[in-house]
């Protein structure tokens, strides 16, 4: 029998790349993916802990699958609620003694035991494991049964050693943990099988990745994509998320000389203000970030970048958060998150004095995000008449339309009849719009004779 399995993602791309493979491992013992809860017959909620209203949310959703499930008990039918990710990391013992709906929590360290704790289900009411084992969950998990579409995420590192005072991924995610080359390279041409084109490498700082080659010493991420560039079929390589620090020579020569990695690089700066800098052991000061942001520029002129901002760190003065906005101004990204710090338990900046008060985080907030929204529209507005790949990903909403990605991340609407999703095809921008660009096909005859003129 069928049985049918909703998860809900939430947090970073890591979760994405983890509710996949769940849905991987529950798949042989009957579970089909759905994409609602109401008539599931198990839920997982995949969970992030990284602020306080992500974290929030779980419960509230939780309050909603109590319902459900009393509802679906009054009918004789059961549903299985399973909390996966940081919070069941972080507050799994807990959730399991207080929220009534769960049944499992399960830490992103060894979700490949779902089933197991689905079958144990019978015999105790309630099931958790949030161990950091000695084995590697990657050698437990079955190979990728289904992708959505031409791009895919592959994690290749997790965990992180460098302890931002702000930041509880260290203590929910564990030491950092780098796959060998041979398990991400067999990994990614199985997804390239299953006609995958574009590669997301991921990992919480996955410029530090070193992991093993065949010869048994460790190689850094520039080794790593230069050798899966090398795979036929696979067109384009992105990696995030990347800490300033670990921008190593090696990877910021392969963004000069390797075709498929993409021109776009996520480097979280967080602020602009050494002493803030500092109290967040980040490890780096703003004119080191200025430095680096020049060499890459160097390796790869057009790079596009894109940042994390925390505003209202504890002790963030007036003249802190000017020195942010200076640097924004200088560097242009053209992309951003920005959040209001958030007081996460158990970090060393939850117990520091000076937290910000809440309406000045706000004010700060609103005016970085003001102008990080202008630097993304110049940023858009400037592709206007530029001509590039882009790799269609979905329908759009008009017949005919196609979005793709261009090589800088940005969403391409087109009118690209005769196209369908995974194809590439070469574009000219007419439009900006808000967060994304439209654009034309170029036919191949207009590219030939432009490349003779
Ligand atoms: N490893 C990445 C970031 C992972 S978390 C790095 O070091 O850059 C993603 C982003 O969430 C961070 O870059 C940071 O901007 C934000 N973040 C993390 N903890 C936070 C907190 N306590 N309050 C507000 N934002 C936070
Ligand atoms: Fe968190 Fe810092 Fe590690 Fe990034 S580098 S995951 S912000 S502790
Ligand atoms: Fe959130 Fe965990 Fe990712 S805290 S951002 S889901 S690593």
């Amino acid at each position: 029998m069928t049985r049918k399995l909703f998860i809900k993602t939430y947090g970073c791309q890591m979760n994405a790349y983890d509710s996949a493979r769940m849905a991987d491992v529950m798949a042989p013992h009957g579970y089909a993916l759905v994409d609602e809860a109401e008539g599931a017959d198990m839920v997982v909620l995949n969970t992030c802990h990284i602020r306080e209203k992500a974290a929030e949310k779980v419960y509230s959703e939780l309050g909603r699958l109590r319902v459900m499930k009393q509802e679906r008990a009054a009918q004789g039918e059961t549903l299985i609620v399973a909390v996966a990710g940081c919070v069941a990391q972080a507050e799994g013992e807990e959730m399991i003694r207080r929220a009534d709906a769960v049944d499992i929590v399960v830490g992103p360290q060894v979700y490949h035991r779902l089933p197991e704790m689905v079958a144990k289900l019978g015999q105790t009411r309630k099931a958790l494991d949030t161990e950091f084992p000695a084995i590697d969950k990657f050698d437990a998990l079955p190979d990728t049964k289904r992708v959505e579409g031409p791009t895919a995420f592959l994690t290749v590192q997790e965990g992180c050693d460098k302890f931002c005072t702000f930041c509880v991924v260290p203590y929910t995610r564990g030491a950092e943990y780098s796959r060998s080359v041979a398990q991400i390279e067999a990994e990614a041409r199985h997804l390239v099988g299953l006609g995958v084109r574009e590669i997301t490498l991921l990992g919480q700082n996955v410029n530090a990745y070193h992991g093993l080659g065949e010869d048994g010493a460790a190689v850094g991420l520039g080794v790593l994509i230069e050798r899966l560039a090398r795979i036929d079929g696979l067109k384009r390589l992105r990696y995030t998320t990347s800490h300033p620090r670990d921008m190593s020579d090696e990877l910021i020569a392969a963004h000069g000389c390797e075709e498929k990695l993409m021109p776009f690089l996520h480097l979280p700066v967080q602020s602009g203000s050494d002493g803030v800098l500092e109290a967040m052991n980040r490890g780096h000061t703003a004119d080191d970030y200025r430095r680096l942001v020049a060499r890459i520029r160097a390796a790869r002129s057009d790079v596009a970048l894109s940042s994390d901002f925390i505003v209202g760190f504890p002790g963030e003065s007036d003249a802190d958060f000017e020195a942010t906005m200076t640097l924004v101004r200088e560097i242009g990204f053209a992309q951003s998150f920005s959040f209001k710090y958030s007081s996460r338990p158990g970090t060393p900046a939850a117990a520091a004095h000076k937290q910000i008060p809440e309406d000045v985080k706000a004010d700060r907030l609103a005016r970085l995000q003001a102008l990080l929204t202008e630097h993304e529209h110049a940023n858009l507005r400037a592709c206007i008449g530029r001509e590039f790949e882009v790799l269609f990903e979905k329908p759009g909403r008009y017949d005919g339309q196609l979005i793709g990605r261009s090589p800088y991340l940005q969403p391409v609407h087109v009118q690209a009849r005769g196209y369908k999703v995974g194809d590439f095809a070469r574009v000219r921008v007419v439009q900006a719009m808000p967060h994304s660009l439209r654009a034309e096909l170029v036919s191949e005859a207009a590219t030939a004779a432009e490349a003779v003129a």
